[in-house]
């Protein structure tokens, strides 16, 4: 039987990508109440947490609330993707104009008559419904495109609540000052508000908080930590019994552990594990090795893909954080013997590559295979 809420239907009620409605959304209740003060007082915001703990989610959140889609356009600009300034302005404007294309003509007409150099690439149909044909080798000068962006927002009709999504990848840019561009013109701007978030802490982290730093002190930080391990029972134990299934306390927190709180894998796991107990039926913690063995059996050839594509020395060196799950001194002597690396130097230039990569993260020296899945993978494989 599929779940039936708010005209969408859908077969399992733990997603593991996206966002629908609260009825599927676990807490974040004073996250949410922080976020939205911050953001409805006048603050920019700057929203950092692990990866997959819910950044995105929480956002989604926030600006479907009624008293945020009543007051303001919102937006979110995901810049992952993104390798230049271009490509950035390119991103924003895609954005804004495919929130603005169901508020009708007269929304975008605002928006084509102020964004100069983007308007060959708008178009209406017939019906007076807009596409966006814009391609990339349109914007010939980002700089004054962006120029032309921030001055529609100033002029937008609705004060306006811009997320941007894994921020960290402007400091990739070739373009100097990309970040003190940026700043200049969020904080000029009276009828817009800013969330920036991102993933990579360390670097996400120096952006606001190192006085060298253009964002310095210009923005409040928030960092997203996991969600309570009781909120989010009630929360699994709510779907399950709304659709005449059972779970109990053992297996949630048994799964809980396993992945530190971190709200993906936890998605991740309930689904799987909703998706075989039968209506009536109960799921049972001895089925739980099998669900997370099955999971990890799935991404098989994904994995696998992927040592194919590194070094020898970069594959080694994930093994080896892999098994031991954290790793703390990779280039000193002991762990170099342990798993016959060849020298620091290497190690240390191994680390780097899967560091660039996001396959393998560092906290204050501690380093861990981001993806907990190829993790556990690599355990029982390799
Ligand atoms: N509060 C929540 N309740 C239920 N599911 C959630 C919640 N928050 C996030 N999710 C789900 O968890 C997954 C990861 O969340 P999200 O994409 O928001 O994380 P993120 O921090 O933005 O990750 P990334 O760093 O990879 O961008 C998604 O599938 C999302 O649907
Ligand atoms: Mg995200």
């Amino acid at each position: 039987m599929s779940v039936k809420k708010e005209n969408v239907s859908i077969s399992n009620p733990f997603l593991t990508s996206g966002y629908i409605s609260a009825e599927y959304f676990c807490d974040r209740e004073e996250e949410t109440k922080t976020l939205t003060r911050l953001l409805t007082n006048g603050n920019n915001v700057a929203l950092i947490s692990p990866r997959r703990m819910g950044k995105t989610g929480l956002i989604r959140h926030c600006f479907a609330q009624d008293k945020i889609t009543r007051k303001y356009y919102t937006f979110v600009v995901d810049i992952y993707a993104t390798k230049n300034l271009c490509d950035f302005v390119y991103e924003l404007g895609r954005q804004i104009v495919n929130t603005l294309k169901p508020r009708g003509k007269k929304a975008l007409e605002k928006f084509i008559d102020i964004v100069k150099s983007l308007r060959t690439g708008i178009s209406f149909d017939v019906q007076g419904v807009p596409s966006w044909n814009v391609e990339l080798g349109n914007i010939q000068t980002p700089s004054l495109t962006l120029d032309e962006i921030f001055a529609y927002i100033e002029q937008a009709d609705k004060p306006c609540l811009i997320a941007i999504d894994e921020f960290q990848s402007i400091s990739y840019y070739p373009e100097k000052n990309v970040e003190a561009t940026l700043r200049t013109y969020v904080q000029q701007c009276n009828n817009a508000h800013f969330i920036f978030s991102g993933s990579q802490r360390s670097m996400m982290g120096s952006m606001f908080t190192s006085a060298a730093r253009p964002f310095y002190q210009s923005v409040s930080v928030m960092n997203l930590g996991a969600i309570a391990e009781n909120k989010y029972a009630a929360f699994i134990k709510h779907h399950f019994e709304k659709n005449d299934r059972r779970i109990a306390d053992d297996s949630i927190h048994a799964t809980y552990e396993m992945f530190d709180g971190v709200t993906w894998y936890i998605q991740k796991a309930m689904n799987y594990a909703y998706s075989i107990t039968d209506k009536g039926d109960a799921f049972y913690i001895e089925q739980l090795n099998s669900v997370i063995d099955s999971i990890v059996e799935e991404n098989s050839d994904i994995y696998k893909n992927l040592l194919f594509m590194l070094t020898p020395a970069q594959k080694q060196l994930l093994i080896a954080i892999g098994k031991e799950k954290t790793a703390s001194a990779i280039t000193g002597r002991h762990f170099i013997k342990k798993y016959s690396l060849a020298s620091a130097s290497s190690v240390q230039k191994a680390v780097a590559a899967l560091m660039d990569k996001q396959i393998v993260t560092n906290e204050q020296g501690v380093y861990e295979v981001y993806d907990r899945f190829l993790s556990m993978w690599l355990r029982k494989n390799l």
